[in-house]
């Protein structure tokens, strides 16, 4: 049973997805052992508390320096003892010592096809508006493994997502959400919980057929 703590910082729509995904038997061999958020009023942390999982707030705002948040944050997380933590839109910049400690047990969604839009100050809405900017055609979402940068570490999964015209930032945002975003993040869990993801030369990759 692969032990997953998933940190959030909004909504918690993805955290969601996982649950359900949990609840429907299509995510297998996963426990949700702890929410954490670094807003305490993230709705995030209600669906937590809604499903019967710890939920905690641990938030700069409640530190006199960013090197106590991270210690806090830190010790937040291995409290828990996860075989992986999830990114489910948390929108902290991690502490480098978590990162160390958890070397490729760290997944996160960002909502755009990496290497495009991704990167420093690309979060959020902040992302689709760009795409719309730059007029492309395809967006989408990725799934990739947390390293010392922003964005960069390598990429599990990603599925993409049509750019229409007229599209306004919120429902473009949306259709990435609920087309790509609440499916591929449940799926790369799945994967690593059913010990299906390899390494090759940097790269992730699921086994064939195995992403179903
Ligand atoms: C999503 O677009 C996610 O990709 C981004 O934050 C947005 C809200 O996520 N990181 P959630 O509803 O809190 O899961």
């Amino acid at each position: 049973m692969l032990n997953v703590v998933v940190l959030v910082s909004g909504g918690g729509t993805n955290l969601q997805a996982i649950l359900d995904k949990i609840s429907s038997g299509e995510l297998t061999n996963t426990r949700i052992s702890a929410v954490i958020s670094n807003n305490e009023g993230a709705y995030a942390l209600t669906r937590a508390e809604c499903a019967g999982i710890p939920a905690e707030c641990i938030s700069p705002k409640q530190f006199e320096t960013r090197e106590q948040f991270h210690q806090a944050l830190l010790a937040g997380v291995k409290k828990y003892a996860p075989d992986l933590v999830v990114l489910a839109g948390f929108l902290v910049i991690l502490p480098p010592e978590l990162i160390a400690e958890y070397k490729n047990r760290i997944l996160n969604i960002h909502p755009s096809l990496i290497p495009s839009f991704c990167g420093t100050g690309y979060y959020g809405l902040k992302v689709h508006e760009a795409v719309l900017a730059r007029g492309v055609k395809l967006t989408g979402a990725t799934v990739h493994f947390v390293d010392e940068s922003t964005d960069t570490g390598p990429i599990l999964l990603q599925k993409a997502v049509e750019v229409k015209q007229g599209d306004t930032v919120k429902q473009l945002q949306q259709r990435v959400m609920e087309e790509a975003e609440w499916e591929i993040l449940p799926k790369a869990i799945h994967a690593v919980a059913n010990g299906t993801v390899r390494f090759e030369d940097g790269k992730a990759w699921i086994l064939e057929g195995e992403a179903q």
